[in-house]
């Protein structure tokens, strides 16, 4: 992976790294947009596609779960704040992942969708806003080891 290959030879910031990944997705929830706007999309082939989101979506989130969030419990407290309000939303985006996924005929997948392009922008946003500054702040660079796996430094 581009940005793997990247962090490694850089020690980039976990932001860095972070917002990496979401300029990447954004890309293809942009895509996303675009195709259910014009309507050139079959529901199957929606529905394809937010699986195709929801499976890069899978490594970023625990990434931010299991290494940033953690990482900022300290100064920012877990039961309010930022990070409560970051994990509420990761939770509201998958639920809305498996209700597209599992969707039957009487739902409407492109409105669905529409509101999870849109949760998934404003959930980056805002992420890069309010809490990646805090993390170039407060915590080091990152390092991935052959496997794969992210660790701060
Ligand atoms: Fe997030």
């Amino acid at each position: 992976m581009a940005v793997q290959a990247f962090a490694q030879e850089q020690h980039m910031k976990i932001s860095e790294y972070l917002r990496a990944e979401h300029k990447t997705i954004s890309e293809d929830v942009w895509r996303l947009e675009q195709q259910l706007e014009i309507g050139s999309l079959s529901i199957t082939d929606v529905k394809l596609t937010v699986r195709t989101i929801a499976a890069a979506l899978e490594n970023h989130a625990k990434l931010e779960e299991k290494v940033l969030f953690p990482a900022l419990e300290h100064a920012l407290g877990r039961d309010d704040g930022p990070l409560a309000v970051m994990e509420a939303e990761h939770s509201r985006i998958a639920a809305l992942f498996s209700r597209i996924d599992g969707a039957r005929d009487e739902d409407n997948v492109p409105m669905l969708t529409k509101e999870l392009t849109g949760m998934l922008l404003n959930h980056f946003s805002k992420e890069e806003s309010d809490l990646f500054p805090k993390a170039d702040e407060l915590l080091g660079t990152v390092e991935i080891d052959e496997s794969g796996s992210v660790q701060l430094v």
